[in-house]
């Protein structure tokens, strides 16, 4: 390298879950470290990685034309005589693997979500031929990615990935593979050195994070709630948070440290997917939906103010009507602060796909109209209930607007209020005074006052 036009830079983009959010920060970690400075600028960027999630349809083929525009790209730096490596990462690599090559010609490497700290080798190696590497590696990444440099007020941490659990619509347990836990030493090892970076909340994620069994300190094997505990205790974390849950792995042990651990915040995100048994028991999820409403009783009983928030599916292949308005009753029987819902994407390798029982999409986008509708009412109907109430937000950057600055509440709704920047980082009680479209705004409250 001579001089600053000389400095590599890579540009890394995710799509899909958090977990995903958390590989592409470790892989601009390990291109860091190869001397890649990160760009948000693609035009500018001599590696991109395109950190890609196979969930739905759309997110998929949205990777191809991404692809097809970085071919223009790439075609117009080597004009200049620039060198431009495109990789593919996550779910749709693990899915795809080499017809990825065939369908999109500039791509040079194809990796897997549990292969990426091989990247500096993958792409030495691309120089020499195009290149896939989808195996589920005996060796674990974590031991060989270098130190995170990602900062910040807010940190994602993976704790468990995998999933066993093979819903009858989903591909995760294919691109993700077998659940797997990290030790609690080596979780607490990272959230230390976050905490000493100036973290001060840390999600503790995983596919299915609330299944998580990782090796404890006494040689036993530890839960989920011994891992929060654990983290709880690291001087400089005040907030915990946790996603994404099953129902089924939902213990009275995790229900009980949510009464009685501090820093675990009230919130929970708990998909349910639908309210109709039939639909439930044919979507392979093992509850029904009255169970699932006992457990958000039990839940509530533990955190009176616990925050609710689930996934949808509307459209599940032979779904009716009558099965449709159980999954409205559900919500309007449970309330929660936010959701996501979806048409169901048949997805291929999945059972579900294989069903002849397809709903019109027509109906699938009625359906989806009116749980949004609900769903969004609630949402609306609990922001609207802040207003005059004294909650603590977590400062987190600088606001929209200059002078102001950006949090969240324990129950994880975006707060503005004015305040300086040398706030960020602290836990400040606001009472908010007003609800925008997605965030409310606030006035922070001397200490005295607060108390
Ligand atoms: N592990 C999590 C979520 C994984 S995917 C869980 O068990 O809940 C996130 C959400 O995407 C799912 O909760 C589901 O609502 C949705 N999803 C998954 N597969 C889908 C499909 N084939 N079509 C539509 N939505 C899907
Ligand atoms: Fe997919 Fe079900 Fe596993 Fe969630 S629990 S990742 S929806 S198979
Ligand atoms: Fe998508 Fe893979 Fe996450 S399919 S939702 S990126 S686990």
């Amino acid at each position: 390298m001579s001089g600053p036009d000389a400095l590599k830079k890579a540009f890394v983009k995710s799509y899909g879950c958090q977990m995903n959010a958390y590989d592409a920060a470790r892989m601009a970690d390990v291109l860091g470290g190869q001397g890649y400075a990160a760009t948000d600028k693609v035009e500018e960027a001599d590696v991109i990685v395109l950190n890609t999630c196979h969930i739905r349809e759309k997110a998929a083929e949205k990777v191809y034309s991404e692809l097809g525009r970085l071919r223009v790209l790439k075609t117009e730096r080597a004009a200049r005589g620039h060198d431009t490596r495109i990789v593919v990462a996550g779910c749709v690599a693990q899915a795809e693997g080499g017809e990825i090559l065939s369908r999109a010609p500039a791509v040079d490497v194809v990796v897997g979500p549990q292969s990426y700290h091989r990247l500096p080798d993958l792409l030495a190696r691309s120089h020499r031929g195009r290149v896939v590497d989808t195996e589920f590696p005996v060796e674990d990444k974590f031991d060989h990615l270098p130190a995170r440099r990602s900062r910040g007020v807010s940190a994602f941490l993976t704790v468990q990935e995998g999933c066993d659990k093979f819903c009858a619509f989903c591909v995760v347990p294919y691109t993700r593979g077998a659940e797997v836990s990290r030790s609690v030493a080596a979780v607490v090892a990272e959230a230390e050195k976050l905490a000493l970076a100036g973290v001060r909340e840390v999600t503790l994620i995983g596919q299915n994070v609330n299944a998580y069994h990782g090796d404890g300190a006494d040689g036993g094997t530890a839960g989920l709630p011994d891992l929060i505990r654990a983290v709880a205790a690291i001087p400089g974390i005040v907030r915990i948070r946790y996603t994404t849950s099953h129902p089924n792995d939902m213990g009275a042990d995790l229900i009980r440290a949510h009464a009685e651990v501090p820093a675990l915040m009230p919130y929970l995100h708990l998909p349910v997917q639908s309210g109709s048994d039939r639909v439930l028991a044919a979507m392979n999820r093992k509850h029904t939906g009255d169970q699932y409403r006992r457990l958000i009783a039990r839940v509530r009983a533990a955190r009176p103010d616990v925050a609710l928030s689930s996934d949808f599916i509307v459209g599940f292949p032979g779904e009716s009507d009558a099965d449709f308005s159980d999954t409205m009753r559900l919500v309007s029987e449970i309330g929660f602060e936010s959701a996501y819902s979806f048409k169901y994407s048949p997805r291929p390798g999945t059972p579900a796909a294989e069903r002849a029982d397809a709903v019109p999409e027509a109906v699938m986008a009625e359906r989806l109209a009116a749980l949004q509708g609900l769903l969004d009412a609630q949402r609306h109907a609990y922001q609207r209930a802040a207003v005059g109430r004294t909650l603590d937000v977590l400062v987190e950057k600088a606001g929209r607007r200059p002078g102001q600055v950006a949090g969240k509440t324990p129950h994880l709704l975006a707060v503005q209020f004015d305040a300086p920047a040398s706030r960020i980082g602290e836990v400040v009680p606001v009472r908010i005074v007003e609800t925008g479209s997605n965030s409310l705004f606030g006035a922070p409250v001397p200490e005295a006052a607060a108390a």
